[in-house]
Protein backbone atom coordinates (compact mmCIF):
# COMPACT_ATOMS: atom_id res chain seq x y z
CA UNK A 1 0.00 0.00 0.00
CA UNK A 2 1.68 3.38 -0.70
CA UNK A 3 2.59 5.32 2.14
CA UNK A 4 0.74 8.05 2.08
CA UNK A 5 -2.52 6.52 1.48
CA UNK A 6 -2.24 4.23 4.36
CA UNK A 7 -4.93 4.78 6.86
CA UNK A 8 -3.42 4.32 10.60
CA UNK A 9 -4.52 1.85 13.19
CA UNK A 10 -7.55 2.46 14.76
CA UNK A 11 -7.95 2.03 19.02
CA UNK A 12 -11.30 0.56 18.73
CA UNK A 13 -13.54 -0.69 16.35
CA UNK A 14 -13.88 -2.98 13.62
CA UNK A 15 -11.58 -3.96 10.60
CA UNK A 16 -13.10 -5.96 7.72
CA UNK A 17 -10.35 -7.38 5.85
CA UNK A 18 -9.80 -9.00 2.90
CA UNK A 19 -13.26 -7.94 0.86
CA UNK A 20 -12.90 -8.43 -2.99
CA UNK A 21 -11.99 -5.23 -4.49
CA UNK A 22 -15.01 -3.09 -5.77
CA UNK A 23 -17.20 -4.91 -2.65
CA UNK A 24 -16.08 -2.28 -0.09
CA UNK A 25 -18.76 0.18 -0.59
CA UNK A 26 -21.39 -2.14 -0.78
CA UNK A 27 -20.25 -3.70 2.53
CA UNK A 28 -20.63 0.04 3.81
CA UNK A 29 -24.12 -0.04 2.23
CA UNK A 30 -24.87 -3.24 4.16
CA UNK A 31 -23.43 -1.69 7.05
CA UNK A 32 -25.71 1.51 6.99
CA UNK A 33 -22.84 3.74 7.10
CA UNK A 34 -23.68 6.42 4.21
CA UNK A 35 -25.92 8.65 5.89
CA UNK A 36 -26.84 9.40 9.70
CA UNK A 37 -23.69 7.27 11.05
CA UNK A 38 -21.63 9.30 13.77
CA UNK A 39 -18.53 6.28 13.52
CA UNK A 40 -15.36 7.45 11.71
CA UNK A 41 -15.34 5.02 8.99
CA UNK A 42 -12.29 4.42 6.46
CA UNK A 43 -12.66 2.60 3.18
CA UNK A 44 -9.48 1.84 1.57
CA UNK A 45 -10.16 0.59 -2.10
CA UNK A 46 -7.93 -1.83 -4.52
CA UNK A 47 -5.02 -2.21 -1.82
CA UNK A 48 -2.37 -4.54 -2.83
CA UNK A 49 -1.36 -7.10 -0.19
CA UNK A 50 1.21 -8.82 -1.28
CA UNK A 51 0.52 -12.84 -2.01
CA UNK A 52 -3.11 -11.77 -3.21
CA UNK A 53 -4.78 -10.12 -6.09
CA UNK A 54 -6.29 -6.49 -4.89
CA UNK A 55 -8.57 -6.16 -1.76
CA UNK A 56 -10.96 -3.33 -0.04
CA UNK A 57 -10.81 -2.97 3.65
CA UNK A 58 -13.51 -0.85 5.68
CA UNK A 59 -12.51 0.62 8.92
CA UNK A 60 -15.15 1.62 11.85
CA UNK A 61 -14.04 2.95 14.90
CA UNK A 62 -16.36 2.43 18.08
CA UNK A 63 -18.31 -0.50 16.20
CA UNK A 64 -19.09 -4.02 16.33
CA UNK A 65 -21.00 -6.35 14.69
CA UNK A 66 -23.39 -8.29 14.86
CA UNK A 67 -24.34 -11.73 13.50
CA UNK A 68 -27.22 -10.65 10.96
CA UNK A 69 -24.69 -7.90 10.05
CA UNK A 70 -21.86 -10.56 9.41
CA UNK A 71 -24.06 -12.89 7.65
CA UNK A 72 -25.30 -9.94 5.75
CA UNK A 73 -21.38 -8.78 4.93
CA UNK A 74 -20.98 -12.81 3.76
CA UNK A 75 -23.44 -12.69 1.06
CA UNK A 76 -21.26 -10.26 -0.95
CA UNK A 77 -17.96 -10.32 0.73
CA UNK A 78 -17.28 -14.41 1.33
CA UNK A 79 -13.56 -14.75 2.83
CA UNK A 80 -13.44 -11.26 4.55
CA UNK A 81 -11.66 -10.96 7.33
CA UNK A 82 -13.85 -9.53 10.89
CA UNK A 83 -11.21 -8.41 13.19
CA UNK A 84 -12.39 -6.68 16.52
CA UNK A 85 -9.80 -4.15 17.67
CA UNK A 86 -9.42 -3.46 21.09
CA UNK A 87 -6.88 -0.74 22.18
CA UNK A 88 -5.14 -0.94 19.25
CA UNK A 89 -4.96 -4.88 19.47
CA UNK A 90 -6.56 -7.87 17.23
CA UNK A 91 -8.26 -9.47 20.20
CA UNK A 92 -11.09 -11.48 18.05
CA UNK A 93 -10.68 -12.61 13.96
CA UNK A 94 -12.78 -14.48 12.31
CA UNK A 95 -13.54 -15.74 8.97
CA UNK A 96 -16.54 -14.38 7.70
CA UNK A 97 -18.65 -17.55 6.22
CA UNK A 98 -22.05 -17.79 4.65
CA UNK A 99 -24.24 -19.95 6.89
CA UNK A 100 -26.46 -22.97 5.76
CA UNK A 101 -29.15 -20.31 6.49
CA UNK A 102 -30.37 -17.08 6.78
CA UNK A 103 -32.80 -15.95 9.17
CA UNK A 104 -34.48 -12.69 9.65
CA UNK A 105 -32.06 -10.03 7.75
CA UNK A 106 -33.27 -10.49 4.30
CA UNK A 107 -37.15 -9.81 2.80
CA UNK A 108 -38.38 -12.31 0.22
CA UNK A 109 -39.33 -10.65 -2.97
CA UNK A 110 -42.34 -12.60 -3.76
CA UNK A 111 -45.22 -10.62 -2.79
CA UNK A 112 -47.59 -13.67 -2.00
CA UNK A 113 -45.34 -15.04 0.27
CA UNK A 114 -46.23 -15.58 3.74
CA UNK A 115 -43.72 -14.03 5.02
CA UNK A 116 -44.84 -10.57 3.35
CA UNK A 117 -48.51 -11.36 4.99
CA UNK A 118 -49.76 -9.06 7.80
CA UNK A 119 -48.74 -11.31 10.27
CA UNK A 120 -45.53 -11.74 9.12
CA UNK A 121 -43.69 -14.77 9.47
CA UNK A 122 -39.30 -14.32 10.24
CA UNK A 123 -37.80 -15.03 6.67
CA UNK A 124 -35.79 -18.05 6.25
CA UNK A 125 -33.41 -18.57 2.84
CA UNK A 126 -31.80 -22.11 2.22
CA UNK A 127 -28.15 -21.06 0.90
CA UNK A 128 -28.57 -23.74 -1.66
CA UNK A 129 -25.04 -22.41 -2.89
CA UNK A 130 -22.28 -20.62 -1.43
CA UNK A 131 -20.29 -19.08 -4.82
CA UNK A 132 -22.18 -17.62 -6.53
CA UNK A 133 -24.63 -17.59 -3.76
CA UNK A 134 -27.95 -19.03 -4.55
CA UNK A 135 -31.02 -18.70 -2.01
CA UNK A 136 -34.20 -20.04 -1.64
CA UNK A 137 -37.01 -19.32 0.36
CA UNK A 138 -37.65 -21.56 3.19
CA UNK A 139 -41.69 -20.73 2.68
CA UNK A 140 -42.74 -20.11 -0.87
CA UNK A 141 -39.25 -21.97 -2.47
CA UNK A 142 -39.00 -19.11 -4.72
CA UNK A 143 -35.29 -18.86 -5.89
CA UNK A 144 -33.66 -15.57 -4.98
CA UNK A 145 -31.46 -13.23 -6.77
CA UNK A 146 -29.58 -11.86 -4.41
CA UNK A 147 -30.03 -7.95 -6.12
CA UNK A 148 -33.41 -8.35 -5.49
CA UNK A 149 -33.00 -8.80 -1.37
CA UNK A 150 -29.81 -7.03 -0.96
N1 LIG B 1 -5.70 -3.02 12.04
C1 LIG B 1 -6.09 -1.71 12.32
N2 LIG B 1 -5.92 -1.21 13.59
C2 LIG B 1 -5.39 -1.95 14.56
C3 LIG B 1 -4.99 -3.28 14.30
C4 LIG B 1 -5.16 -3.79 13.01
O1 LIG B 1 -6.59 -1.01 11.46
N3 LIG B 1 -5.23 -1.38 15.78
C5 LIG B 1 -5.93 -3.57 10.70
C6 LIG B 1 -4.66 -3.96 9.95
O2 LIG B 1 -4.19 -2.85 9.24
C7 LIG B 1 -5.16 -5.06 9.04
C8 LIG B 1 -6.27 -5.71 9.86
O3 LIG B 1 -6.66 -4.76 10.84
O4 LIG B 1 -5.74 -4.51 7.86
C9 LIG B 1 -5.85 -6.99 10.53
O5 LIG B 1 -4.73 -6.74 11.34
P1 LIG B 1 -3.62 -7.85 11.60
O6 LIG B 1 -4.27 -9.09 12.05
O7 LIG B 1 -2.58 -7.24 12.48
O8 LIG B 1 -3.01 -8.00 10.15
P2 LIG B 1 -2.63 -9.31 9.34
O9 LIG B 1 -1.87 -10.25 10.21
O10 LIG B 1 -2.00 -8.87 8.07
O11 LIG B 1 -4.07 -9.92 9.04
P3 LIG B 1 -4.43 -11.25 8.17
O12 LIG B 1 -3.60 -12.37 8.71
O13 LIG B 1 -5.90 -11.44 8.46
O14 LIG B 1 -4.17 -10.92 6.75
ZN1 LIG C 1 -40.78 -16.44 0.13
Amino acid sequence: MSEELKVRKIKDGTVIDHIKAGKGKKVLDILGMEDGSSSVTALLMNVTSGRVEKKDIVKIENKTLGKEEVDKIALIAPHATYNVIKDFEVINKSKIELPDAIEGILKCPNPKCVTNMNEPVKTKFKVEEKEPVKLRCNYCERLINLKDVL
